[in-house]
């Protein structure tokens, strides 16, 4: 089973070829960092112009890199939200296009369920049913994934997802775009606990997550000690962090445990965070949960996941026609 994954929802051009949905022969991830690092944050009019120059190019390279054509193609899975939508547009449009022409299964794929499907790419899949902590620049939930394609959406954020306060952080410390990475470079020289950012308390649905409050936090420290030294930028990087790290991690080994699912998966962008992935494999092993986390080329936005969720649909007979549509506000589960 020989399937195209296309991936256009935000600042990442991307197109893999994958075998039986677990074997990558290629994977091109076209990074737009150098478009939007200018603005200090994705601009999404120009995400799609360069969604639609790069994206055949992309994909040509992806299918020569794995040594097929696309007549060789078994179906085409494409990212159809949710995202930009303008960006999404350019990925569902050039795969109906194919599609078409070449006469290929098409399915449309949540970019969430993408997420999560990048756990399948390792050498050890996680059995469901299984939590999947799903932390990217847009989204930041907890999904009880019951069985393939049957997902129960068990927390949320309530206000900014964490990559996104990642990337705001980053910005109000003047480090530059995009912040995930930037911040953890920062962070390794400052002191996680020179700073106590409060977490957030939610009396009701104690299962969501919140960031807005430490991002507050941050901002009124940096006005208030402004300018800030080499040595304070570290410090508030890396007090932010462990703030934010903290959070994600004690709102899911709490679910977990109440829930009684004792597997977890830690995906999206947020999840190349290093001490992030440390402290979660700490605290679940602690609590006896299996956890798997997919490599940080497979966190980050990137085709080769969209391949793999679009394949067992594919399977199932799953078949989108002409009529698909990017829908930037799609849900994974209610
Ligand atoms: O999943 P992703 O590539 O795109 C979306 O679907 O949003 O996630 C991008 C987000 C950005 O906010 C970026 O700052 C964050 O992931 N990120 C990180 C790290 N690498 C990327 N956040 C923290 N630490 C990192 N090492
Ligand atoms: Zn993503």
């Amino acid at each position: 089973m020989l399937v195209l994954g296309i991936e256009s929802s935000c600042d990442e051009t991307a197109a893999a070829v994958l075998v039986d949905g677990r074997r990558i022969l290629s994977s091109v991830v076209a990074s737009q960092d150098d478009v939007h690092a200018p603005f200090g944050g994705v601009v999404p009019e120009l995400a799609s112009r360069r969604h639609l120059e790069i994206v055949v190019p992309v994909i040509e390279r992806a299918l020569g890199e794995a040594g097929v054509r696309a007549a060789d193609l078994d179906g085409i899975a494409v990212t159809h939200g949710p995202g930009l939508v303008g960006s999404l547009l350019v990925g569902c449009t050039v795969a109906k296009s194919m599609a078409y022409v070449h006469g290929k299964p098409l399915v449309g794929v949540n970019h969430l369920e993408g997420h999560i499907y990048a756990a399948f790419l390792t050498d050890d899949p996680p059995e469901h049913p299984f939590l999947a902590l799903v932390v990217s620049g847009g989204h930041t939930a907890l999904y009880h994934a019951r069985a393939p394609r049957d997902y129960a959406l068990v927390g949320q954020t309530r206000d900014d997802a964490a990559g996104e306060a990642f990337d705001k952080v980053a910005k109000l410390l003047g480090l530059g775009f995009p912040g995930g990475p930037l911040i953890q470079r920062a962070a390794e020289a400052g002191d996680p606990r020179a700073i106590a950012f409060p977490p957030a308390r939610m009396r009701d649905g104690a299962r969501d997550f919140s960031f807005s409050g430490i991002k507050t936090a941050v901002s009124l420290h940096v006005k208030r000690h402004a300018p800030l030294s080499a040595r304070d930028v570290a410090d508030v990087a890396a007090s932010f962090q462990a703030a934010t790290v903290r959070m994600l991690v004690r709102r899911t080994v709490t679910a977990s445990l109440d829930l009684g699912v004792k597997r977890v998966v830690l995906t999206g962008g947020v999840a190349a965070n290093g001490p992030l992935r440390t402290a979660l494999s700490a605290e679940t092993a602690e609590h006896g949960i299996r956890l798997h986390i997919p490599p940080r080329s497979l966190c980050t936005d990137n085709a080769a996941m969209i391949a793999a969720a679009g394949t067992p649909r594919l399977l199932a007979g799953e078949r989108a026609d002409l009529a698909l549509n990017a829908i930037p506000d799609l849900a994974l589960a209610a």
